[in-house]
């Protein structure tokens, strides 16, 4: 099968298209060709080494497709499912990917597969993070960034429709308008690029936004660069869920700072810990999907590329010049 191959820890060139066996499905597990791929921040740590991961590996958690062979302890599943995944393991940048069964999600009908390999991983993110990690209600206001990617766009449409205060950042200009589609009033959303240091310019915008108090939480995806400016940005106890490192990760710090920005929270989750039953998995699944598949949730792809080219599509994530979700099609 084609599948693309990272032999050893690189940049997105390291990403190179090769022709592989194509693997058997394990007792509780199926094998699925692979309809479009998911691309997400995830396999670009894991690409680069950031994240531990075997090299050679095949990237790529998430995916959608069709089951084509099933191991023999798999019940509920049949050959010819239409399934998508956010998978804890690799493999989704390939024509077949074997798939734990306990994280199959059924794509619904009414979806094309392209469209639900967009949704599990970010989707179940964007739901976890609005709703678990600090749940979010009408009288919060909540500091977004990045909010025209592929988590940011999700989570500030769900951060609308809890009724919250958004106060939404771009990296640049050219993402401001995708922001205001979205629901975002204009002086609610701030263009880094134009801040002349985003550790001392943020924290002022944001107390402007909130009657001199900062924001109850700030979904910060972004780490290194950001940290400083999201401590500075919350009201007395709020909370940084900081669940990302797109810039790098957070140095270690000093936890008396979050004593001195006024008693706040820290979390660092993880989607594996929001889904960590079939139960879970599949009622954040069962939401989200519904939500997309009625309109609620509008999920962007803001790049569809040839499994061929999983090259470009990590360079623009990691470039900033992406917005949305990116997908490879097989
Ligand atoms: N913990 C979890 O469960 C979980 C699950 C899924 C994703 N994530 C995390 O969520 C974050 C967003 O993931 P995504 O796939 O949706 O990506 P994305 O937001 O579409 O792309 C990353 C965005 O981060 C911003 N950014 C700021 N500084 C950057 C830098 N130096 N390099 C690259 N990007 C930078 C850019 O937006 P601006 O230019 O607008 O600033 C960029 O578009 C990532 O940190 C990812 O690891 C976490």
């Amino acid at each position: 099968m084609r599948a693309i191959v990272v032999n050893r820890p690189g940049g997105a060139t390291a990403l190179r298209l090769t022709e592989t066996d194509t693997p058997g499905p394990g007792p509780d597990q199926v094998l699925v060709k692979v309809t479009a791929a998911g691309v997400n921040f995830i396999d670009t740590y894991r690409r680069s080494g950031v994240y531990r991961t075997p090299f050679p590996h095949i990237p790529g958690s998430e995916g959608a497709g069709e089951i084509e062979a099933l191991g023999p302890e798999v019940s509920g599943f049949a050959v010819g499912d239409r399934v998508a995944w956010a998978s804890s393991a690799t493999g989704s940048y390939a024509e077949y990917a074997v798939v734990d069964a306990a994280q199959l999600l059924p794509a619904p009908l009414n979806l094309t597969l392209d469209l639900a390999a967009a949704i599990p991983l970010q989707g179940l993110t964007a739901d976890y993070l609005t709703r678990s990690a600090y749940r979010l209600g009408p009288a919060d206001s909540a500091l977004i960034y990045a909010a025209a990617g592929g988590v940011g766009q999700l989570v500030t449409q769900l951060a609308l429709a809890a009724g919250a205060q958004v106060i939404a950042t771009v990296g640049s200009g050219a993402k401001i308008a995708t922001v205001a589609e979205l629901g975002v009033p204009d002086d609610g959303i701030v263009n880094l690029g134009a801040l002349a240091d985003l550790t001392t310019g943020l924290p002022p915008r944001v107390r402007a936004l909130t009657a001199g108090e900062g924001a109850h939480v700030a979904y910060d995806g972004i780490g290194r660069d950001t940290f400083a400016a999201t401590l500075a940005s919350l009201r007395r106890r709020g909370t940084a869920v900081l669940y990302g490192g797109a810039s790098g990760q957070v140095e270690p710090f000093d936890p008396q700072e979050l004593n001195a920005h006024g008693s706040l929270y820290l979390t660092r989750p993880k989607l594996d810990d929001y889904t960590a039953t079939p139960a879970q998995l599949r009622e954040r699944a069962e939401r989200v999907f519904a939500a997309v598949a009625n309109g609620a949730l509008k999920v962007a792809i803001g790049g569809r590329f040839p499994l061929a080219d999983a090259t470009f599509a990590h360079q623009a994530l990691e470039s900033r010049a992406s917005q949305g979700k990116l997908v490879l099609y097989l």
